[in-house]
């Protein structure tokens, strides 16, 4: 059953997913990284495509996201802006094309957005990367921010554990939230921090909030595509729903094809010119 409230234009905007919050209409975000499955994300009705960094884990099979260059996520996200006409395209800026220099973070960001046709940008991280930040957003470019489990600093945490548990790091990443909105991004995602906290945080800022593994109070959800269609076996962590078992079936579908071909059923009269 739909539970639209919001009269959507024709193309999702930052201005229809702020509208959804005032609503309380909450908002469907999904990953992808190529052409195909855009269409089917987008022909399904998602509110925002995020050309997340998760790539270069799913598509790459790299155990986290800083081996991501800036020419491969302007790849993945120029294939995804193709298949996609009515969800908004936000693309991750990687690892290292942000943090530390503001007019590289700049140059960065206007090459992934032009190159790729994308329509904004996530960056990961609070006050550390205030400047860069500002100089994105003075640029005109629509900026989603990144609190809580920041994979691009896991190093840093020392693996991918819940984070802000405790008082002062909760503390922070309230202030860190307040501030993103102060300086104009237009949403923000929580990722892996207590349910109680996402929803204080969403309460507290007038601009949409989007949970992975954050709890049902925020504004919206966002999935990696691959992890929720249950194409990866592996990675079952707590906060993720499988909506399908994608491996059996193209398990079972592969299995079929070998035989059929062994058994010189495949291809069959009708399936020969
Ligand atoms: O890269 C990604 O897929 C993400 C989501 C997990 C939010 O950043």
């Amino acid at each position: 059953m739909s539970t639209n409230t919001v009269d959507k234009p024709r193309k999702v905007t930052t201005a229809t997913l702020r509208k959804m919050k005032e609503a309380g209409e909450k908002i469907a975000m999904l990953t992808a990284y190529d052409y195909s499955m855009a269409r089917l994300v987008d022909g399904a009705g998602m509110d925002v495509i995020l050309v997340g960094d998760s790539a270069t884990n799913v598509m790459a099979g790299n155990a986290t996201t800083l081996p991501m260059t800036l020419d491969e996520m302007i790849y993945h996200a120029r294939c995804v802006t193709r298949g996609t006409e009515r969800a908004l395209v936000v693309a991750d800026m990687p690892f290292g094309t942000y943090q530390g220099d503001a007019n590289a973070a700049l140059h960065n960001a206007v090459r992934l957005m032009k190159e790729s046709g994308c329509e904004a940008l996530k960056l990961e991280g609070g006050v550390e990367i205030a400047d860069s930040l500002k100089m994105l957003l003075s640029a005109g470019i629509p900026v989603m921010g990144h609190l809580g489990l920041t994979p691009q600093s896991v190093n840093k945490f020392g693996g991918y554990g819940i984070r802000a548990k405790e008082e002062a790091e909760a503390a922070k990443l309230l202030n860190d939230a307040k501030m993103l909105e102060q300086l104009g991004c237009f949403a923000l995602v929580l990722e892996k921090i207590p349910a109680a906290l996402a929803a204080r945080v969403a309460q507290s800022v007038s601009i949409p909030v989007i949970g992975i593994g954050a709890g049902s109070g925020v504004d919206g959800q966002v999935l990696v595509v691959n992890d929720m269609l249950g194409m990866n076996d592996g990675f079952r962590p707590k906060f993720l729903r499988r909506y399908a078992d994608l491996s059996t079936v193209i398990n079972d579908a592969l299995a079929h094809y070998i035989t059929d071909v062994k058994d010189v059923t495949f291809p069959s009269p009708e399936e020969s010119y």
